[in-house]
């Protein structure tokens, strides 16, 4: 390529230059950014690429010479007292090297550094001016030089102390930091809005800059923002030779500083830091982007100095984003077992955080509404640790002209019955239970695990099992084996493959009473009251003859469940199953086995009055609503966040963001087992 910039070039770097500008103004004052930060690093990189390549393009309005944006005018400007620059990146572990390796020339020495790691927070930028110890002035980045006059605003954070924690505070100390939304009240707030009908938040960063760029400081306060603080600015009155003695300092003072700091020696550590971090981003209570790696000792930052937008002795290790941009190209509807109709996006693949993905659930019609997701769109795809994809929302400025707002089918897809809403729900239903798509979700139900748990009875077979008319219930599967005949004559049915089919039902036969009641698929009825129900009945007819009163005896049983229970054993498709099961010798029994959660003769309703406690992740034995039934009925309240107040959060696989801050709140976390402990013995039980 040569240095002079050909017309095509000159048209590339305009087109960049706008969109980058577009973007940072977007994303600074109107808080709605265009596009994910993984696409806005890509630009200012293909932008950099093409001014080193022509340096004739270069000016001083380059977006590569500026930080931020213009400031809003609704809030008073105010000068920094120092500028507040921005960050080189590096993108993986050569790109550390490199820049280590600048360090170690710049500094002219071949001692290893010693480097503070800190957290990327994925917040708002403020700067915060102390005089006297007293808050004076916080404000937002602005444009580097000047921002906005926020004071009134950061007050409302529990986390900005008006007052330094200090004896003898300094003349005047300017601190930095992010103002950031934790990520379980990120979730709750959206799911507030997504109820009320309003617009989602596209990510915890957006929601707080919104949260904190509000005109009236009331509104700010009502949002549960938090503040971490990573570093100085102007300083008079006290001086620190390392920037983790600073951070120190700053924590003794009542400054929150994030606890996952660390400070280690030489290239090699901080890879392993980065490594470390990257792998546990998930884990806490806030949302990170990447590592801050600065060389520690402040006389070799004053060394390295500064370019034009960033500190030498700084680099930001960006980690590989959790958010994508990619196109929708078709919403569509799944039928589950319940008849519960969900729309899912059907998405062009696209790799989010290591995993490709080219579907995600959309829930249900209210939801599609509230994000205003349309075919056609590009839309953000989030990934975040082990939480299922998600379609966060459209990117408003690239939608095609003519898109259509998309609405639930009139009728099903699989059998052309009208779709209904009930009353007061936000799904739609097929109440068809012949169903072709519901019967094969509820045969894939029957032989899954918690279920009847059938060997050799996956997704594929289920479904040209249920194709070919062999099974249309529960009864159809023990009568496969008079059917060996048809079953070999199946595509890619060889001997062996339908002998471990049959094998693997046949062994199906003598599972638990509470296994089947699952397989059942009884609404509202989960796997410990199934238990329960199991435990106090013994077999399938007494329990089939049993009047809500009857049920209701059960411990745990509530009327909704005993309803529940009764109308399925009376309708009429059943009453043959049932008989079905019994002429084809199939009788299953209940089970001797320990006390479960539901059958706890003798409940204390006072065993747990005055705790609170939180349930989050799946259980293996409870639904959620079963764990949170079993806690109340002992008299403790169950809330849907971790605070202050929480006496215990029980854990369940993938459990989230909760954990994290449980942690942060010093609040005992328990696992199933402890939750059973804390259902039978109490507080000591839990603890232990
Ligand atoms: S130090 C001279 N440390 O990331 C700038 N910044 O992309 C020194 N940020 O402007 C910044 N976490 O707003 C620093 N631990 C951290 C940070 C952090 C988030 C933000 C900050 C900065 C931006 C650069």
């Amino acid at each position: 390529m040569s240095g002079r910039p050909d017309t095509e070039a000159r048209r590339r770097h305009d087109e960049l230059s706008r969109t980058i500008r577009d973007a940072r103004y977007r994303y600074y004052v109107l808080s709605e950014p265009p596009m994910t930060d993984a696409a806005f690093d890509a630009a200012l990189r293909e932008l950099e690429e093409l001014e080193r390549a022509h340096p004739a393009l270069v000016s001083a309005g380059s977006p590569t010479r500026q930080v931020g944006a213009p400031v809003d005018v609704a809030f008073a400007p105010v000068t920094h007292p120092t500028p507040m620059l921005s960050l080189d990146n590096a993108f993986d572990r050569a790109e550390v090297e490199a820049w280590a390796e600048r360090v170690r020339r710049g500094l002219g020495s071949d001692d290893p550094v010693r480097y503070t790691c800190e957290r990327k927070i994925d917040g708002v930028a403020v700067d915060l001016v102390y005089r006297d110890g007293v808050l004076e002035r916080a404000a937002t980045r602005g444009d580097g030089t000047t921002g906005e006059d926020v004071t009134a605003q950061a007050l409302t954070i529990a986390d900005v102390p008006y007052r330094l924690a200090v004896a003898d505070p300094p003349a005047l100390l300017e601190v930095r930091g992010e103002v950031h939304l934790p990520l379980a009240a990120f979730d709750r707030m959206n799911a507030e809005r997504i109820e009320a009908g309003e617009a989602a938040f596209m990510n915890p960063r957006n929601a707080a800059s919104g949260a904190l760029r509000q005109k009236d400081p009331a509104a700010t306060a009502a949002r549960p923002l938090a503040l971490w603080v990573h570093g100085l600015g102007a300083v008079e009155g006290v001086t620190f030779a390392g920037h983790s003695e600073a951070l120190r300092w700053l924590a003794d003072a009542g400054l929150p500083v994030p606890p996952e700091t660390t400070t280690v020696d030489g290239v090699a550590a901080v890879w392993a830091e980065i490594e470390r971090a990257t792998a546990e981003r998930h884990e806490l209570a806030y949302e990170t982007d990447g590592v801050v790696v600065k060389v520690d000792d402040r006389a070799q930052q004053e060394r390295l100095g500064w370019t034009s937008r960033a500190p030498r002795w700084a680099i930001a290790y960006k980690m590989p984003p959790v958010e994508q941009q990619t196109r929708l190209l078709g919403i569509e509807v799944n039928v589950g077992r319940t008849g519960k109709v969900a729309p899912f996006a059907v998405l062009e693949p696209v790799l989010v955080a290591g995993t490709t993905i080219t579907h995600a659930t959309l829930h249900n019609e209210l939801q599609v509404h509230a994000k205003d997701v349309r075919v056609g769109d590009t839309v953000v795809v989030r990934r975040a640790g082990d939480v299922i994809p998600e379609v966060v929302g459209p990117v408003l400025s690239a939608r095609p002209r003519g898109t259509r707002r998309w609405r639930m089918p009139a009728t099903c897809p699989f059998c052309g019955q009208p779709l209904v809403r009930p009353e007061g729900e936000a799904h739609h239903l097929c109440e068809n239970v012949d169903c072709p798509n519901r019967l094969l979700e509820s045969v894939t139900h029957l032989a899954s695990r918690g279920a009847l748990d059938i060997e050799g009875l996956g997704e594929q077979t289920v479904e040209l099992l249920v194709e070919r008319g062999l099974v249309g219930d529960l009864a159809d599967l023990f009568r496969l084996e008079g059917r060996r005949e048809e079953l070999l004559a199946l595509d890619g049915f060889q001997q062996r493959r339908v002998d471990n089919l049959l094998a693997g039902i046949d062994a199906a036969r003598t599972r638990p009473l509470d296994r089947f009641l699952v397989a059942f698929n009884i609404r509202h009825l989960g796997p410990t009251y199934a238990r329960a129900l199991a435990r106090a009945f013994g077999e399938l007819g007494p329990l089939a003859a049993a009047d809500t009163d009857a049920l209701e005896a059960v411990d745990g049983i509530g009327p909704v469940i005993a309803a529940s229970v009764r109308s399925w054993f009376d309708n009429p498709r059943n009453v043959q199953l049932v008989a079905d099961l019994a002429a084809l010798g199939v009788a299953p029994r209940a089970e001797a086995g320990p006390a479960g959660a539901g059958d706890g003769a003798g409940t204390d309703p006072t065993l747990l009055e005055g705790l609170t406690v939180v349930v989050t992740g799946t259980l293996e034995g409870f639904t959620r609503d079963e764990a949170r039934a079993a806690l109340e009925a002992r008299g403790a309240k169950v809330a849907g966040s971790v605070s202050g107040r929480t006496d215990y959060l029980v854990a369940g696989a993938a459990p989230g963001s909760k954990v994290g801050r449980a942690e942060q709140l010093g609040v005992p976390v328990l696992d199933e087992s402890g939750l059973l402990a804390l259902l039978a013995s109490g507080p000591d039980g839990g603890a232990a």
